[in-house]
């Protein structure tokens, strides 16, 4: 496979890249950890999932700011500026508000009197956001009004099992992601069980399920609001809203990883295991060497093994203090004394992404064993919400083959032959082979 060679700026200076790779990626590669800093106390952020769902890549792009970098691929002559700090991220001059602030409650300083707490708040507004206004206005370009069968939020593992499920049953369909299609198989390399559609390294299998370009749209679902859904899709001509207003839609949007509770987990090298994947797998880019993985169970094991196979040196660490460095990482304290490491890679877990399916009106109950807050369904996909079923990761469905077999069973749902297995697993009472079955058994049951 060639690639094409590119470059980009990032604060005035040249660096290579990989046409497409994201932003965040490309400038990781090349050892730039300290992306953004935080709104307030202007501490050092750099990417921690590569899926969208934290403040740590946003970065200006072409003069438009709060981008996210992971969402965003790399084009030759990108200009790149990291929108907080002065004069960069890097080199930022305020961090020292980090430092002055951190022994007393400044929500009580500079109250009294008035001139002084009018021009504290003056600076304070000043430094404080995000970034600085665009120099260009941004285009849009009116979407379009689609009506289909069925409508698919989300092209993961799920969301693509879904999709094949109803092509299937010869049901009318649309999918939408903005993601490439594919979701997680992308970066699981190792073969994954699709049922009737075969097994295959993750990568191979999101190909073979891939939709055809008609059948749907590069975009991501930012709304539903009554029974429509709203799509934004990047054009060469702009910005478009589309909307879509399906007979049935099935929501699988996926979930976000939860940050671990350890001091210094917000320091630049800090990643989730599911970031991690991303990282090395999908965009063959070490996090670091030497590598912490924290505490590891699912996710973290695996990542720790394609680590290793890589040649990386990885230390797993079962108890840790707090995580080091300044900005970025430099180790771990232990009880048993300091490991050194130049990224850590923690694992806790994964909570079903809520917007989409709170927004159809679902109920969500806690659940544990399906990772926290999960929306009220059936094992078939089904919601207490008429025509509006939710599988996969958006519904605690979180390995890959669960998450397939979840979307299976909701596109056959909303194609109309629902699954007899789906059936089944709700009556096999006592028989649940693990946690998380036994987890949606319950979750049914209080709806
Ligand atoms: S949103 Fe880009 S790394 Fe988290």
């Amino acid at each position: 496979m060639t690639e094409e060679r590119i470059t980009i700026h990032w604060d005035g200076e040249p660096l290579p890249a990989r046409q497409g790779d994201p932003i965040a990626v490309a400038l990781y590669r090349q050892g730039i950890k300290v992306q953004t800093r935080s709104i307030k106390y202007h501490r050092a952020r750099g990417p921690q999932c590569f899926t969208g769902d934290c403040p740590g890549c946003m970065v200006r792009i072409d003069g438009i700011p709060n981008v996210r970098g992971c969402q965003t691929g790399a084009q030759d002559g990108m200009r790149i500026e990291s929108q907080i700090g002065t004069p960069t991220a890097k080199n930022d001059i305020f961090r020292i508000v980090d430092r002055l602030f951190e022994h007393f409650d400044h929500e009580r300083r500079f109250v009294r009197p008035r001139i002084v707490r009018e021009t504290y708040q003056a600076i304070a507004r000043r430094m404080a956001g995000f970034g600085t206004q665009p120099t260009d206005s941004i285009t849009t370009t009116s979407g379009e009004q689609i009506e289909t069968g069925i409508f698919i939020a989300g092209g993961g593992p799920a969301g693509l099992a879904a999709y094949n499920a109803v092509r299937d049953a010869n049901a009318n369909v649309l999918i939408a992601d903005a993601d490439g299609f594919g979701g997680q198989l992308l970066h699981t390399p190792r073969s994954v069980d699709a049922g009737p559609h075969g097994e295959h390294p993750g990568p191979r299998l999101a190909q073979n399920l891939a939709p055809p370009e008609r059948e749907r749209i590069d975009g991501t679902v930012v709304g539903i609001w009554d029974d429509i859904a709203a799509v934004l899709e990047e054009t060469p001509d702009g910005w478009a809203i589309h909307t879509i207003k399906p007979d049935t839609m099935i929501i699988a949007n996926g979930a976000s990883e939860n940050p671990a509770m350890i001091d210094g987990n917000d320091r630049p090298g800090v990643l989730g295991a599911r970031a991690a994947r991303i990282l090395l797998n999908r965009y063959r880019t070490p996090p670091g060497d030497p590598l912490i993985v924290l505490d590891p169970y699912r996710e973290g094991q695996a990542f720790a093994q394609e680590a290793q196979d890589h040649g990386l040196t990885v230390r797993i660490v079962d108890e840790a203090i707090r995580i080091t460095g300044d900005p970025a990482v430099t180790g771990v304290d232990t009880p048993n004394g300091h490991v050194q490491a130049t990224a850590v890679i923690t694992d806790s877990g994964l909570t079903p992404s809520p917007e989409l399916g709170r927004q159809a009106g679902i109920p969500y109950t806690y659940e544990e064993a399906l990772g926290g807050r999960t929306p009220l369904h059936r094992p078939d996909g089904s919601t207490p919400i008429p025509r509006v079923l939710i599988a996969g990761s958006a519904a605690g469905h979180h390995t890959p083959e669960a998450a397939i077999r979840s979307g299976r069973w909701a596109g056959q749902t909303a194609a109309g032959t629902p699954p007899k297995a789906a059936a089944q697993t709700l009556l096999s009472e006592g028989r649940f082979e693990d946690d998380e079955e036994g987890a949606l058994r319950r979750v049914w049951r209080t709806a």
